[in-house]
């Protein structure tokens, strides 16, 4: 086991000591140095309820997919009312869709089949004729619309009023959810509660059970159910309680439409004909004229009596309130390192930025303990869906605010490779799931080694693993690693149709798949540099520059007819080193070709985003890029088009670095423009206030991050400084307990003074426009006087972030 020399890699500067080191070009460096020391922060911000300001509901409709429920922190259970929604992935959908239970497993924010949703719960008031064959069991028969004003949700806490009158409000512990139905009734009928051995998707497999037990009415069981975007099948566990004031009085097993209370144990089949069969069991509670019933729903990946032993375990009293306020102590110490002035901001900022904040704890998922697939003393972590979204900006967050989680994750990410093979560039549901383009779980590691996580990582196997992606290429690489290895070790490019028989994999993407790969490279890079390995540096540099072979320099770009007038583009190459062709705004949001851009075999040379979104994608050699695309001005001129001709999509991730690419062209106040262009007018704190899915919280890491004024270049120690939208932002490392503070001078609510004229860090004068992971961990203050125009602070050639080809790797 082996650590990165702490805390960071990069020695070039050191902010307790008042140090500034500019790097110039031409590799000419400067170093100012302060004798004074580090001056005191400025009075520490009010002291305010942040939870206060988190709306579960953001992204509950309109293709955000969120998950809307109560759970905890990276919880694994997830409770919330799921609905008919078409677009039910994240269970509840704020759309006049109906309920159709009330199951404890869920994803957020995410596009595939809908995910989880496993052992929906359903309360009746009443069965016909008080006749267990009374009451209607099959999904499509028994969902019912709910009063959509009764909707509470807030951390750890879901709660509304079905059609039936049913008030039902739910909180989780870890593993286990408790369900509080309130039913009021004045006929002489029982109310009964069912359990489904179903999931969102219909997707259950053989032989899911249901028992019943005789004296206490306790259901178990498990089922086999399909992944949301990936291969494979998981099979979970339930253990349901029941805490009534009126009494049990009796229960038993549903198939169909039809009921029993003398049968107790069910063992069901997958669907009859294709069509799922509804089956599970149920409870029914003696008369009374208003019930309180509660339902402990325990879980695992384990087995029943695991299930049953968490639910006890975390959930002893079913003291409801014990519970809810227990999550709600959890949330707001994951979201205290955080804290922004409210001085003249609108509170619906505010819920914008917490909200955002606090759907990047929702996903992933903690499972330790709960892994079924090898035994290990190492964490394990679920629902990475996928590390193609979130390491742009979500794990690079969480680095920031809650290290320790993200020091766990990384381990979870090599004990998975070190038992499965590879890392994930998707997980689901203990399943693998597919990859969209890179290996990008090199970003992952990267960045978190590259930022001085450390504790308990063994960063050997950390790179042993990221070496494997760059060098091995797995049978199926639709489901791990990369294809197309041959190709690209004898081309040094991704050929559209190439020709590999050595793994199996969708034969599209070529060229973000090079773009992909390239980064991925860089990454690797930089982490064999922090391990000395000299000669894998120098390699994984040099093939961090095979992006440049896809780059023609006479393409150009014609739009509705009319030519853009920029020339160079990225395009398709074959095995024979012939052009193809693929228009630069195929797959862009004004592409009207109905072309396939996604992972189907008949898709596009780029995955979900155009060639001239991918142009951009180059994080690690903007400055050659820069060069290639006509210098600084045509940069700034291409990203302003990018943008203003909505060709690039921002509901999607591979816009995010776009927004902030202005600082390498030396023009930080465009990209603080730029986010404030974006948010809220596409980000804001309603339900459909989300551009599309929230993608497990990545969406979310974008608004904090852009709202709080340093955005992330993902597996770089560097942060790209704009404006934030607070007065000023407070953020104290939970680990070294220092606080990072930003504050500026003259902020303006109305925000017409976002350009940045100056800045101090320390007292000092600070005139770079980017910043290091030490500011976060060892503190400082980085004040920002702000004014209505753009001014050249930041815009010096050696204020910009670095880039490899000017710099070297040790630089960043
Ligand atoms: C039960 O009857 C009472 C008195 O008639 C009435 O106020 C109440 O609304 C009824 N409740 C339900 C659930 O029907
Ligand atoms: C399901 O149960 C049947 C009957 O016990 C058994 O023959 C079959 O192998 C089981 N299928 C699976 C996938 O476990
Ligand atoms: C259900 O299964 C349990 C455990 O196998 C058994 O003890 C019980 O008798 C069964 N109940 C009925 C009604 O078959
Ligand atoms: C790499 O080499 C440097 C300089 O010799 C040394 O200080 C550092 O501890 C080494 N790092 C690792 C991870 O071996
Ligand atoms: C190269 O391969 C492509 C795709 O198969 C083909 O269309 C093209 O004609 C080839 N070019 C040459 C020079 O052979
Ligand atoms: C871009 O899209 C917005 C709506 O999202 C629209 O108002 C605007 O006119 C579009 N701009 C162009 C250049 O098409
Ligand atoms: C900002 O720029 C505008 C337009 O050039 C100019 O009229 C205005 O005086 C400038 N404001 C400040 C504070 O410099």
């Amino acid at each position: 086991m082996l650590t990165p020399p702490s805390p960071l890699l990069s020695t070039t500067f050191s902010f307790s000591m008042n140090c500034l080191l500019f790097v110039a070009l031409l590799q000419a460096a400067l170093v100012v140095c302060s004798t004074n020391s580090k001056s005191p922060l400025s009075p520490a911000i009010e002291n305010y309820d942040v939870l206060q300001y988190v709306n579960p509901l953001i992204g509950s409709r309109n293709g955000g997919n969120v998950f809307a429920g109560a759970t905890l922190p990276y919880g694994m259970a997830k409770a919330v009312a799921d609905t008919d929604s078409p677009s039910n992935q994240g269970g509840f959908v704020l759309d006049g869709s109906r309920i159709t239970g009330f199951s404890s497993l869920h994803d957020s924010g995410t596009g595939g089949q809908p995910s989880l949703g496993n052992f929906p719960l359903f309360p009746y008031v009443s069965c016909t004729d008080d006749q267990v064959n009374g009451c209607a069991y099959p999904k499509n028969l028994r969902r019912t619309t709910y009063n959509p004003n009764s909707v509470v949700a807030s951390p750890g806490y879901f709660s509304l009023i079905m059609s039936s009158g049913i008030q039902v409000d739910m909180t989780t512990s870890h593993h286990a959810s408790l369900f509080r139905f309130r039913i009021s009734s004045n006929q002489t009928s029982s109310p009964l509660i069912l359990l489904d051995l179903t999931d969102l998707s219909d997707s259950r497999q053989d032989n899911g059970t249901i028992s019943v037990d005789e004296a206490t009415g306790r259901l178990t069981g498990h089922a086999r159910f399909l992944p949301s975007f990936g291969s494979g099948s998981y099979l979970p566990y339930f253990c349901v309680d029941f805490d009534s004031d009126a009494g049990i009085r009796d229960h038993g097993i549903f198939v169909n439409s039809r009921a029993s209370i003398d049968a107790k144990n069910l063992t069901v089949s997958r669907s009859i004909n294709g069509y799922p069969l509804p089956a599970g069991g149920f409870v029914r509670f003696n008369h009374r004229q208003t019930h309180t019933i509660q339902a402990r729903v325990g879980l695992s990946f384990i087995s029943s009596d695991q299930a049953c032993r968490n639910a006890e375990d975390e959930i002893a009293g079913f003291d409801f309130d014990a519970t809810r306020s227990a999550a709600v102590s959890q949330w707001t110490e994951k979201i205290a390192p955080i804290r922004v002035s409210t001085a003249g901001v609108d509170s619906s900022v505010l819920t914008n930025f917490y909200s955002g904040i606090y759907r990047t704890m929702v996903n992933p998922q903690d499972y330790t303990g709960e892994n079924p697939l090898w035994s290990s003393t190492e964490p394990y972590f679920d629902s990475f869906y996928c590390l193609w979204d979130s390491f742009r900006s979500q794990l690079p967050f969480l680095t920031i605010v809650d290290p320790s989680s993200v020091t766990r994750m990384v381990r979870s990410l090599i004990d998975t490779q070190r038992h499965l093979g590879w890392l994930p560039d998707c997980r689901m549901s203990l399943c693998k799931g597919y990859t969209q383009g890179g290996s990008n779980a090199d970003v992952v590691l990267a960045d978190a080694y590259v930022k001085g996580l450390s504790d308990g990582i063994d960063w050997e196997a950390g790179y042993a693993a990221v070496q494997k992606d760059a060098e091995e290429e797995p049978y199926d690489w639709s489901n791990e690693g990369r294809g197309g290895l041959a190709s690209w070790k004898s081309l040094n490019y991704i050929p559209a149709e190439d020709f590999d028989y050595v793994g199996f994999g969708t034969m599209t993407r070529s060229v973000s798949r090079t773009l992909e790969y390239s980064y991925n490279d860089f990454t690797i890079a930089q982490m064999a540099r922090g391990l000395n390995r000299t000669g894998d540096t120098e390699k994984y540099e040099a093939t961090s520059g095979y992006w440049r072979n896809l780059f023609r320099a006479d393409q150009n770009s014609f739009i509705s007819g009319t030519d853009t007038g920029y020339r160079g583009f990225f395009q398709p190459k074959y095995l024979n080193g012939t052009w193809g062709y693929q228009d630069p705004i195929t797959c862009s949001e004004i592409d009207r070709s109905g072309r396939a851009c996604s992972l189907q075999n008949t898709g596009a040379e780029t995955f979900e985003s155009s060639i001239w979104e991918y142009q951009f994608f180059v994080p690690h050699d903007m400055a050659t890029l820069i060069t290639l695309l006509g210098g600084p001005t045509q940069f700034v001129n291409r990203l302003d088009f990018l943008h203003d001709r909505n060709i690039t999509y921002i509901g999607n991730e591979p816009s995010f670095l776009t927004v902030f690419q202005y600082h390498y062209a030396g023009r930080p106040g465009k990209s603080t423009a730029r986010a404030h262009f974006y948010i809220p007018r596409f980000f804001n704190p309603t339900p459909a206030g989300l551009p599309g899915n929230d993608d497990s919280g990545a969406m979310g890491s974008f608004v904090a991050m852009a709202m709080m004024g340093l955005f992330p270049n993902p597996g770089q120690n560097v942060y790209l400084i704009t404006a934030p939208f607070f007065e000023s932002v407070d953020i104290t490392s939970p680990i070294t307990k220092r606080t990072a503070r930003i504050r500026t001078v003259n902020f303006d609510p109305a925000y017409n003074n976002i350009y940045i004229q100056s800045a101090t860090l320390d007292g000092v004068p600070y005139s770079r426009n980017w910043i290091g992971h030490n500011f976060f961990t060892e503190g400082g203050e980085l004040v920002l006087a702000l004014g209505p125009n753009e001014s050249n602070w930041g815009s010096a050639v050696g204020d910009v972030p670095p880039s490899l080809s000017l710099v070297g790797a040790t630089e960043f």
